[in-house]
């Protein structure tokens, strides 16, 4: 909503125009935003559940000061989890800005228009959701609605009168189902006093004395309020024109109760770090600190296995390799966090397999056996492949391993918007060359798998099933924890062509992969040294072969500057440079809106290509990483498109580019650190392993309201194009298999704009915390354009009926017969 921001990072476009009345920036040093609040509320309760935690393992603890992502990581003994710890912020924050985008009409998200049984229903709801889906270890969805709750609660301090009241810590009852909103001003009792320009002491006397709650009306439609209400205030609410005009809000220093700004986010900040306390209670302090990713590497071992008869040796290498994995890693900071398999075979596939435990997850794997299949050769790998995109982690490293061509290929376009929105990478280990030979002749029909593996910036890798162990490797090498991606370009036609990166101070086990026949290249480091395919084992590097396949592992990565690779080869070939590092950066594409005021939206489709796309860029690394240029790059390597940067506070970036690649884009980002530390190498250079695109339509959806198992949940949905009265086809696809209607295809109207509704219905016995993805694609049939929206929902636990209350006042009464009897 309009104002909500000052608690919102809503602000932040520069925008010093008369529209913005709050006339603060939301990213300010003049006032506090639900980012400031909510970051700060994080930290430090984490900072208690990990000193608890540290010292009951008899380790030392010592309370970081001054208290940031890298200081905490730092105290807590895992300082390579600072990046995963700043993602999960960043993360957060971005789902409770989003609730801005996305209701701004809807009054019980934002405490507005005295709705303070349905806002804290909100948070009851939220705070259930988030338990929920921990216990289902589905952290991604858990951060997603406590980024929502959290604004709902933080609103309350800001558009209530608690703060007026003298109050000056939380409002307990708020997180509190069980107790009863008490003293609330019913809709008949004036609460304010018209004010114009100081608005200081406009709530009414009895309503301080008898201590009533009331909060603040709102609209940008409507100028109609009950009588005597106290409007919200600032600019758009209409409300706050009409008598008592003014209002009451306190989003900023500036605002009609600006001076209790400061007060109101303090409090705000206690009440968030109470809700995450109530969290951690329920959680333990072990799955708390999981939820914020503190101990978390970023390493996820993540298989997909085609499990039919002819597959009895790569299930052998697949059991070798995870156990071989699972056995060094223990301990170390490499030691993946989650575990995922999915199997697949002919007609079957799934069900998903997912583990924090890395013993539980050997059994599951071993317990793998070649043996289904139907009785043509294609299998069911892209069901499969979508279910483990679903499931794992965002930006996992995923390995499919199969000897046949897909026979769902109808599943291409769902899984490559799996593969955009979660920017996991899938590499794929295929045992079906046409020859066996070192000079193996690509299959064709594992066209679909090298289409995916160059979107995902994975790798297909072709050998013979006896060469397979000399091939997973790459698994050992690619699942480790802080893996960057350095460089990436594909050539198809190949072209002879030299490449230039820049490998900075902080990269470890500079590698490089490529595939293609018969490639030769030839690398050279900065100091000048150079070595070639040829060799197997040189000064440099260490060089694996086999098949279509190479691994440049170079011995001292040290070696910071531009490094060269001349690539002598006409033949179609992909290259990827990665290493290890902790400067890394995440991204999302946002939408940018200014009315009714200055805000952002995450969202997770296909930005428009017919307008600008903005970008925002989140850097992880010890804090002191500074973009410079931020370039989307056609693969072809010809086209660059640079954004505009700007610093919107908390290593956060809004990056605007105006004209879009037409095809797909790699994003890169070029940077320093201004770390004076050291005299090392100061420049950096990261890409993303996603390929993306752009659209020339639009598709949104919203989660709105709660998915109860046995009913039925709606969510609309909206195509948005400049062109009205065009067709477009539709289908939606959910995780969870779970019965679904939609409209099959949708005109525009004259706006440009079509809406439709996906109706999921769900078994009554379905898991309160099961997380099921939905994808929505929308295509135009005569350009072949695609879009998609992409949504994590969950199935809710009804919370405890208000019953539950009568129950306990009867008890503690003490007549516990009658309490009974009422209850029935
Ligand atoms: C809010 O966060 C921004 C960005 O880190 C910071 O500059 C500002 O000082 C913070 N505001 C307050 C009041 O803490
Ligand atoms: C959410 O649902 C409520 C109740 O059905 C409706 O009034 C509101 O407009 C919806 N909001 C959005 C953003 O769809
Ligand atoms: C591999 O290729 C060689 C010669 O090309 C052939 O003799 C041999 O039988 C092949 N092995 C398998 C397992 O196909
Ligand atoms: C691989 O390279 C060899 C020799 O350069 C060539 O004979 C063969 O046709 C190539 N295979 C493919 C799939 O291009
Ligand atoms: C595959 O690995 C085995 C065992 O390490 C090795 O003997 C063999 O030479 C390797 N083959 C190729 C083609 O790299
Ligand atoms: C596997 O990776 C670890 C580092 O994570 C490395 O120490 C080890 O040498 C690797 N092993 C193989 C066989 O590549
Ligand atoms: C990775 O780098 C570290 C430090 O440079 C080194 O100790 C380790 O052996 C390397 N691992 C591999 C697999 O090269
Ligand atoms: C490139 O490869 C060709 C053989 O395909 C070879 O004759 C030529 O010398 C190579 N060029 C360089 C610069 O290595
Ligand atoms: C696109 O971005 C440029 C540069 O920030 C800005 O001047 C222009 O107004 C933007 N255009 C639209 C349609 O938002
Ligand atoms: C859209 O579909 C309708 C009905 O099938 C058809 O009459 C109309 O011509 C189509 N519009 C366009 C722009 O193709
Ligand atoms: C799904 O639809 C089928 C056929 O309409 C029906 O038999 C089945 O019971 C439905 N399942 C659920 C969970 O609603
Ligand atoms: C729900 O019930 C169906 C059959 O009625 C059963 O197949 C399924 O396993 C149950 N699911 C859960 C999560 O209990």
């Amino acid at each position: 909503m309009l104002t909500r921001p000052i608690f919102t990072a809503v602000f932040f476009l520069s925008f010093t125009t008369q529209m913005n009345i709050q006339a603060f920036k939301v990213i300010s040093t003049s006032s506090n935003t639900h980012q400031n609040i909510t970051g700060a509320a994080i930290l430090q309760k984490s900072a208690d559940v990990c000193r608890d935690h540290i010292l009951e393992q008899g380790q030392n603890f010592v309370q970081p000061d001054p208290l940031t992502a890298e200081t905490l990581a730092v105290a807590c003994h895992s300082p390579a989890s600072a990046s995963t710890l700043k993602s999960v912020i960043t993360d957060i924050s971005s789902s409770n800005a989003k609730v801005d985008g996305k209701h701004v009409f809807d009054a019980e998200y934002h405490f507005d228009d005295e709705s303070f049984e349905r806002a804290r229903n909100l948070i009851t709801q939220g705070v259930s959701d988030v338990k929920a889906s921990l216990k289902q270890k589905n952290y991604e969805y858990a951060r997603q609605r406590l980024g929502e709750t959290l604004h709902t609660l933080q609103d309350f301090y800001s558009h209530s009168n608690w703060i007026e009241l003298g109050n000056r810590s939380p409002y307990s009852t708020l997180i509190k189902p069980s107790l009863p909103l008490d003293n609330l001003a019913d809709v008949n009792t004036p609460t304010c006093s018209s004010c114009d320009d100081d608005c200081t002491g406009n709530i009414l006397e009895t309503i301080i004395t008898q201590k009533k709650l009331t909060s603040g009306y709102f609209s940008l439609l409507s100028p109609n309020k009950p009588k005597g209400k106290c409007s919200h205030g600032g600019l758009g609410d209409l409300t706050s024109l009409v008598t008592p005009k003014g209002g009451i809000n306190k989003d900023g220093t500036t605002t009609a109760h600006g001076s209790l700004h400061f007060v109101a986010a303090n409090v705000a900040t206690a009440a968030t770090r109470d809700l995450l306390q109530d969290i951690r209670e329920a959680a333990g302090n072990v799955e708390f600190l999981r939820l914020m990713g503190i101990f978390q590497s970023s390493s996820v071992l993540c298989f997909v296995v085609d499990t039919s008869a002819s597959m009895t040796e790569e299930i052998a290498e697949v059991k070798r390799i995870t156990s071989f994995i699972i056995d060094s890693r223990r301990g170390t900071m490499d030691e993946p966090s989650a575990y995922v398999l999915v199997p697949f075979n002919d007609p079957g596939f799934g069900p998903v397999y997912k583990t924090t435990d890395p013993a539980e997850f050997k059994t599951e794997v071993n317990a793998l056996s070649a043996g289904g299949g139907g009785a043509d050769d294609p299998e069911m790998s892209l069901s499969g492949l979508w279910l483990a995109l679903a499931a794992a982690p965002l930006a996992s490293e995923i390995f499919l391993f199969t000897d046949a061509e897909p026979k769902d290929t109808e599943m291409k376009s769902t899984v490559l918007a799996l593969i955009e929105s979660t920017k996991s990478t899938v590499n794929f280990m295929l045992t079906n060359p046409l020859t066996n030979t070192t000079r193996s002749l690509s299959n064709p029909v594992n066209q679909v798998y090298e289409d995916l593996a160059v979107a995902s910036g994975g790798l297909a890798i072709e050998v013979p099933k006896e060469l397979l162990p000399n091939a997973t490797s790459v698994i050992n090498g690619t699942s480790i924890s802080s893996l960057v991606t350095i460089f990436q370009a594909v050539r198809d036609p190949g072209t002879v062509q030299l490449f230039s990166f820049l490998v900075d101070s902080s990269v470890e086990n500079l590698t490089l992969y490529i595939t293609g026949n018969s490639t030769r290249f030839t690398i050279t480091a900065p100091s000048g040294q150079s070595q070639s395919s040829g060799q197997s084992d040189g000064s440099l590097a260490v060089i694996q072969s086999v098949v279509n396949f190479h691994m440049v592992q170079v011995k001292n990565s040290s070696q910071a500057g531009v490094w060269n690779i001349y690539m002598n080869s006409t033949q179609p070939y992909t290259l990827k440079v990665t290493g290890k590092s902790s400067i890394n950066f995440q991204f999302d594409f946002v939408e940018v809106y200014q009315v009714p005021h200055p805000g952002y939206t995450v969202f997770k489709s296909r930005p428009r290509s017919d307008g600008n796309v903005t970008l925002l860029l989140s850097m992880l690394g010890s804090g002191s990483e500074v973009p410079t240029i931020v370039l989307l790059v056609e693969p072809s390597g010809s086209g660059f498109h640079t954004g505009l940067l700007e610093d919107v506070g908390n290593g956060d970036y809004l990056v605007t580019v105006t004209t879009v690649p037409k095809g797909e884009f790699f994003v890169r980002v070029i940077g320093q650190t201004n770390s004076s530390s050291t005299s090392d190498y100061h420049s950096f250079q990261r890409q993303s392993s996603t390929r993306h695109r752009a659209s020339s339509f639009g598709v949104t959806a919203v989660r709105n309201g709660t998915w109860f198992p046995g009913q039925l949940f709606s969510i609309a949905f909206t195509v948005a194009t400049n062109s009205s009265y065009s067709n477009y086809t539709v289908t939606a696809r959910n995780s969870g298999q779970y019965n679904m209607t939609f409209p099959s295809s949708l005109t525009t109207g004259s706006d440009g704009r079509a809406n439709g509704v996906v109706e999921l219905s769900t078994p009554g016995n379905a898991t309160a915390g099961t997380e099921v993805i939905l994808t929505i694609e929308v295509t135009q049939p005569e350009t072949n354009d695609t879009n998609y929206a992409f949504l994590r929902l969950a199935v809710s636990r009804a919370v405890a009926p208000p019953a539950g209350l009568a129950l306990s006042l009867w008890l503690s009464a003490g007549t516990l017969l009658i309490g009974l009897v009422i209850n029935k």
